[in-house]
């Protein structure tokens, strides 16, 4: 090229999440099955969506105008039909006008973060869901500024070293909390986020919370949402139905804006995200179209209340196995369908191994040059297991070592023994 067209922030943009795919499929190739510990996705695990949810689509196909585009911000009635739910709920009252559709949250974040100026920055949990911390750090061009969520204290976010860091970048302008949280489960006590919000308030910040696992809390996991208690500071919710339905492959998820009228240039930032979708012409029809029917279902709460109960039975499962693992801390989700495991400090070494097939040993250490100690054992414990979890540090932006891996194996027998894989594959690494 005649000068150089790649944009500053490319190399931020990372995903090891389906990174590693790559990887377990040379592994597969060598004859070992994989066992896909790695995607969010309830649908390619096994869960099967239920016959009135899946009538409700087959229904919405025999209209024509589902073949049509939608208004940008999405259809009305169901926009109508989320305000109404939302305002029922108490707190902060929104109009239809305050929702913003997308092709997925994944579309929604891209959005935010692309729309937000160069200079303004994000502060993000650290382990972070990696669609928010890469696309912060493109859009910067520079490292995501983290809060640590503490592994010690059942991942309760550091409120100091929250405060600390935003008084230190005088470019953070918005809090990230991830609530439910990917990848650790932790749920938010309302007193946190109350107390969040009074940061914001102090130091003129907005919040973004994600909240698309908020029907996945699991029962007296006490999840309340960012509108319960935002007050009067700006704010912006982010759900969508990838989780819930399950319906990854919709690609439908929307934002709702909060207190757009308590801020001049916060109001100009969520019109530039209108703007910037309106260029894009609108999203997906057919699941809004569905999204009120399903989610306005006598059958649809009993039915996600069934879901978190089988997440919660399998996270006590593998608690009890792992927790045992002197060398391990790891503590029970309160909501969505991940746990996450984080070695303590000074248990990894670069002598540890698993034993692996000759003819994949080259082609791992080859991807392991420089690797951090976490992913060094995620791919051992992948070429030697057929276990494919993701590890912390690369995947999820973290100055932990640890890894993630899925509570949505439908057979519990299967689970078992993936957990108890799981558990050998530790202690066998430490003590090699
Ligand atoms: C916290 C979080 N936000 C957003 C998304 C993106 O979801 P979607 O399928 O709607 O793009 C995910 C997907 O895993 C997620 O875990």
């Amino acid at each position: 090229m005649r000068s150089n067209i790649v944009h500053p922030g490319a190399d931020k943009l990372r995903y090891e999440i389906r990174e590693i795919v790559d990887v377990a499929k040379r592994v597969q190739k060598a004859g070992i099955p994989v066992i896909w510990e790695n995607i969010g996705d309830p649908v390619a695990r096994g869960e099967v969506p239920p016959a009135w949810l899946k009538k409700y689509v087959a229904d919405a196909v025999k209209e024509d105008l589902i073949f049509a585009y939608s208004p940008t911000k999405g259809l009305d009635e169901t926009r109508s039909y989320i305000a109404r739910e939302r305002n029922k709920e108490g707190g902060i009252q929104i109009t239809p006008d305050d929702i913003l559709f997308f092709n997925g949250l994944g579309d929604g974040i891209s959005h935010l973060y692309r729309n937000l100026n160069p200079k303004a920055r994000i502060i993000g949990p650290d382990p972070a869901y990696p669609t928010h911390s890469s696309a912060e750090a493109a859009h910067s061009d520079k490292p995501h500024i983290t809060y640590k969520l503490d592994p010690e204290k059942e991942w309760q976010p550091d409120l100091a070293d929250m405060e600390h860091k935003i008084k230190k970048h005088k470019d953070i302008v918005g809090i990230l909390i991830v609530n439910p949280d990917n990848p650790t489960g932790f749920v938010y006590p309302q007193k946190t986020i109350k107390a969040i919000v009074a940061l914001a308030k102090k130091y003129k910040l907005f919040i973004i919370s994600d909240e698309i696992y908020s029907n996945l809390a699991y029962k007296g996991s006490g999840m309340k949402k960012l509108a319960s208690v935002i007050d009067g500071v700006p704010g912006i919710a982010m759900r969508g139905i990838s989780k819930e339905f399950p319906w990854p492959g919709a690609r439908c998820g929307w934002i709702e804006f909060y207190n757009r009228d308590k801020d001049a240039n916060f109001d100009r930032y969520a019109r530039s995200i209108v703007d910037s979708k309106t260029l894009e012409v609108c999203s997906t029809t057919l699941p809004q179209r569905v999204l009120p029917k399903v989610m306005g279902d006598k059958r649809y709460m009993p039915y996600l209340v069934g879901r978190t109960r089988n997440y919660e039975r399998r996270a006590d499962y593998a608690h009890n196995v792992i927790s045992k693992i002197p060398e391990i801390i790891i503590h029970k989700p309160h909501g969505a369908f991940y746990m996450t495991c984080v070695f303590k400090n000074g248990t990894l070494k670069k002598t540890q191994s698993l034993p692996i097939k000759k003819e994949l040993r080259e082609y791992i250490d080859s991807c392991l040059v420089n690797a951090t100690p976490d992913k060094r054992f995620v791919y051992y414990l992948l070429a030697s297991t057929g276990v494919c979890v993701v590890p912390l540090s690369s995947g999820f932006n973290s100055s932990l070592n640890g890894f993630r891996f899925l509570l949505l194996e439908p057979s519990d027998a299967k689970f078992k023994k993936t957990i108890n894989t799981i558990s050998k594959g530790i202690m066998d690494y430490l003590a090699s």
